[in-house]
């Protein structure tokens, strides 16, 4: 005899929010008081400074440049004709190393974003929360689908925009720059500057704007995070705080709250 199919769910997963919480505002925040206390720009910066911690990989964006201004003409390259001022995105590694919220990245230099950074692009890194785990609670109407899927518009993505620079070297001697990142990319070894395959240097992404999408917009912060506040998040602080899913039992269409993300 077959069984029901919500019987051989988890009895966790069965459970859903009542009433519902259905968001209002998806990609803004709304004028009028929501049913939720909407974050600052702050406590988003928090929980964005423990992304960035969390996170080993993000999309670089940079922009080709105009085929005149093209850094190494002489290379190898054969690039189509047409791309000048085209944005690409490139999942890169990166690693938290400094205190400052500034990513470190290991530049390889014939790699196309870098190429592109080298003929005066600038850069964005783009980073999004994955929870390890699935939530516990779904909303109504994927809480019959596979319990690995949820609502990713419910969680964090942001944008970190700026330009990037060569770490100097006492930096990286002080700071101890290859053991970090390494910790978070062992296979990264094998390109750390110095090595025999390919020309590679230490670089921040010196961050100058921070675009932050929290969730939904009646119960999340979306928008701009000043810079001085990026900054300004201490290791404390963002070790205090919780992201959704980090740890099971989450709801699915929970909300920012200050000290994390209510569970
Ligand atoms: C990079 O960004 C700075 C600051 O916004 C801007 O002044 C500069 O023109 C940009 N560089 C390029 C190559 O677009
Ligand atoms: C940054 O943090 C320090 C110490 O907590 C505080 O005194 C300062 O006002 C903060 N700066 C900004 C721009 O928030």
């Amino acid at each position: 005899m077959r069984l029901p199919l919500l019987s051989l769910l988890p009895l966790a997963a069965a459970k859903t929010i009542l009433p519902p919480q259905e968001p209002h505002h998806i990609f803004s925040n709304p004028s009028e008081q929501t049913a939720f206390k909407i974050p600052t720009s702050y406590e988003s910066a928090i929980l964005a400074r423990r992304i960035l911690h969390l996170t080993p990989l993000g999309t670089l964006s940079t922009i080709f440049p105009s085929s005149s201004q093209h850094a190494s003409s002489s290379s190898l390259e054969q690039r189509p004709t047409g791309l000048d001022g085209i944005p690409i995105g490139l999942m890169d590694y990166i690693a938290d190393c400094e205190s400052t919220g500034n990513p470190t990245i290991l530049a390889i230099n014939i790699a196309t974003s870098f190429k592109n950074v080298a003929s005066g692009s600038n850069i964005s890194l783009s980073l999004q929360w994955t929870p390890p785990y699935p939530p516990s609670s779904r909303i109504s109407l994927f809480s019959s689908a596979n319990p690995s899927q949820y609502s990713a518009a419910n969680l964090p993505r942001f944008s970190l925009l700026g330009y990037l620079e060569p770490i100097p070297e006492e930096e990286v001697e002080a700071n101890d720059i290859g053991s970090c990142f390494v910790e978070s990319h062992k296979d990264a070894k094998y390109w750390l500057p110095g090595n025999k395959i390919h020309a590679s240097e230490w670089v921040r992404l010196v961050v100058r704007e921070v675009y932050w999408i929290g969730g939904f917009g009646d119960r999340a912060y979306i928008g701009w995070i000043p810079v001085e506040d990026w900054r300004n998040v201490s290791k404390a602080e963002w070790k205090g705080v919780r992201l959704p899913g980090e740890k099971k039992g989450w709801r699915e269409w929970g909300a920012e709250v200050l000290g994390g993300w209510e569970l």
